[in-house]
């Protein structure tokens, strides 16, 4: 059932995440905005991307950069009107290009109108739109606020202090003061943000990122099976209507999310206390994000090794979920440290090749493909550390990097003010740019069926005792072969090509010094290949 729902452009779709804050200030007021992102569409798309998720751009105090939502449905006045939302709408779809928005359905902004209603001690219709207990003095082992309304109550939250938890019930219940799933204030928040979807869906959107779609409903225990059925059901009511919309989860587990009705779900960065998951294994495999000597990454060319560690966490969520919907890989995201500096240019061209070739639906993160830097920056709205992978796109050696015309000290973040800090013009003109590597890598894409989304993989070398990974893509009717070659260490490697493969054998893209010999290839250090056998 979900497999029919799944939309066809996304076997092809390659998406560029936009954080609207930092991409491109059409009005000189020093925070980006829609008709800045209008003007760039060209840029994107000629990159090779066809498809955007804007991180959050509704109306919000901003205390986690507008993942504290105030109205879900008016676009934030320093963004611009809905009016130019619905006109980014209409010209990605005139470039055959797709626009997902941010979707925040585990908790608001404790300024939403809702919430107000909700904290009064009169009972009103939003009474139990967010979790509460029944006294002000009442604790639970989530973390909740007290003192902080008129009601008699303390309320659970979602995330920081500013976004209590919408109300979807407890699976299970060990208090009178929790709803159950299948009462009515779970219904009515479950179809409020069905509402919200159907909104913009309406004007023209394409579809939704979803933050935190794993933190619906409480005590939920590991399975997620109360999760997994609120999400059937939004999404299937959706879906009725827009077959065509797609929806990516932030949930990290494929095969709870995609059973749940999401097309796709992130490979993600998370990392808890210092225990890494796949993602970390093969890009940051360090606690800090500038921590470049202990980095043991996948990529690293000094302290990586085998990709088995991370082939042992992926391989069977990619494989149990294969034929479901995607588990996505990411350059980065807004939440994560970019790759630069901690990773030299070369070690992000071999990792960019392997992110850019795995099955799924890949996204870069804006400013990665010219090796924009993570920077130690102090916090702005709520990033704390996440906020050096903020700062403003780097278009030309111009003022603000030609960001924005406004002065420098009124900008939402400094600019990178390194003399050699990367930008799109410099590198639009030099053939061997980070910038021309990326688009190479999604030309590539965009013109093999064996490196569609759904298309096959099948490990070839994974040897515990080096660095090089050689896997085959192959496309759905088996007419088309490639096989990639990942040497992101220091040392040459040689290996054989299976018996079978066509002769001879084509390189299509290198990062330099592959060499073929019948069935036996050789690459070099730091080298990346694809080749057609
Ligand atoms: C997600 C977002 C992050 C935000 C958090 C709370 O993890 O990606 O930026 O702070 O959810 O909404
Ligand atoms: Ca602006």
């Amino acid at each position: 059932m979900v497999d029919s729902h799944r939309p066809a452009w996304l076997e092809t779709a390659v998406f560029y995440e936009i954080y609207p804050q930092t991409f491109y200030d059409s009005n000189g007021d020093g925070i980006g905005d829609i008709p800045g992102i209008i003007e760039r569409l060209d840029y994107v798309r000629r990159l090779g991307c066809d498809a955007l998720w804007i991180n959050p751009c509704f109306d919000s105090p901003f205390k986690d950069a507008g993942y504290d939502v105030r109205d879900y449905c008016k676009v934030a006045s320093r963004y611009g009107t809905n009016d130019d939302l619905v006109r980014l709408f209409d010209e990605a779809h005139a470039r055959g290009m797709y626009v997902l928005l941010d979707l925040v359905p585990g908790h608001t902004s404790e300024e939403h109108p809702w919430f107000r209603e909700s904290q009064k001690q009169q009972r009103n219709e939003y009474s139990d739109r967010y979790i509460w207990t029944d006294n002000a003095f009442e604790g639970y082992s989530m973390p909740f606020i007290g003192g902080e309304s008129e009601r008699n109550a303390t309320y659970i939250l979602n995330f920081f202090k500013c976004q209590p938890a919408l109300n979807y019930g407890f699976a299970s219940r060990d208090r009178d003061w929790q709803s159950a799933t299948d009462s009515d204030a779970a219904r009515a928040t479950r179809q409020a943000m069905v509402d919200v979807m159907r909104f913009w869906l309406e004007r023209g959107c394409d579809g939704f990122r979803v933050d935190m779609a794993n933190s619906l409903v409480k005590n939920d225990g590991d399975d997620k099976p109360e999760t997994i059925r609120a999400w059937q059901e939004m999404l299937g009511a959706v879906k009725k209507d827009y077959p065509e919309s797609a929806f990516v989860s932030e949930w990290g587990t494929p095969e709870q999310a995609l059973p749940a009705g999401f097309d796709m779900d992130f490979y993600l960065d998370w990392r808890w206390n210092g225990v890494p998951n796949g993602y970390n294994l093969l890009a940051r495999n360090v606690d800090g994000p500038l921590n470049v000597e202990d980095d043991k990454s996948y990529f690293s060319a000094h302290g990586g090794g085998s990709v088995r560690p991370f082939l042992d966490q992926y391989l069977p969520q990619y494989l149990k979920t294969r034929g479901e919907g995607f588990f996505c890989f990411i350059t980065c995201n807004h939440d994560t440290p970019r790759m630069a500096p901690r990773l030299t240019d070369r070690e992000r061209r071999v990792g960019y090749g392997m992110l850019l070739t795995m099955p799924g639906v890949p996204f870069i993160y804006y400013g990665d493909e010219i090796g924009m830097r993570y920077r130690d920056i102090p916090t702005v709205e709520g990033g704390y550390a996440r906020t050096g992978s903020r700062t403003p796109m780097q278009w030309s050696a111009g003022r603000n990097a030609g960001f924005s015309d406004a002065d420098a000290k009124a900008l939402y973040l400094p600019v990178d003010p390194a003399p050699d800090a990367p930008n799109v013009d410099d590198q639009m003109r030099d053939s061997g740019s980070m910038l021309h590597w990326v688009h190479d890598l999604l030309e590539l894409r965009s013109e093999h069926e064996a490196l569609r989304a759904g298309a096959d993989l099948t490990v070839l070398k994974a040897p515990e005792d080096s660095s090089l990974f050689v896997y085959l893509r192959s496309s759905r009717d088996g007419a088309e072969r490639l096989a990639v070659v990942v040497n992101p260490g220091l040392n040459a490697q040689s290996f054989e090509l299976p018996d079978d493969v066509h002769e001879p054998v084509e390189v299509l893209l290198h990062t330099g010094n592959v060499r073929t010999d019948s069935h036996t290839v050789r690459i070099a250090g730091q080298g990346f290949a694809v080749m057609r056998v």
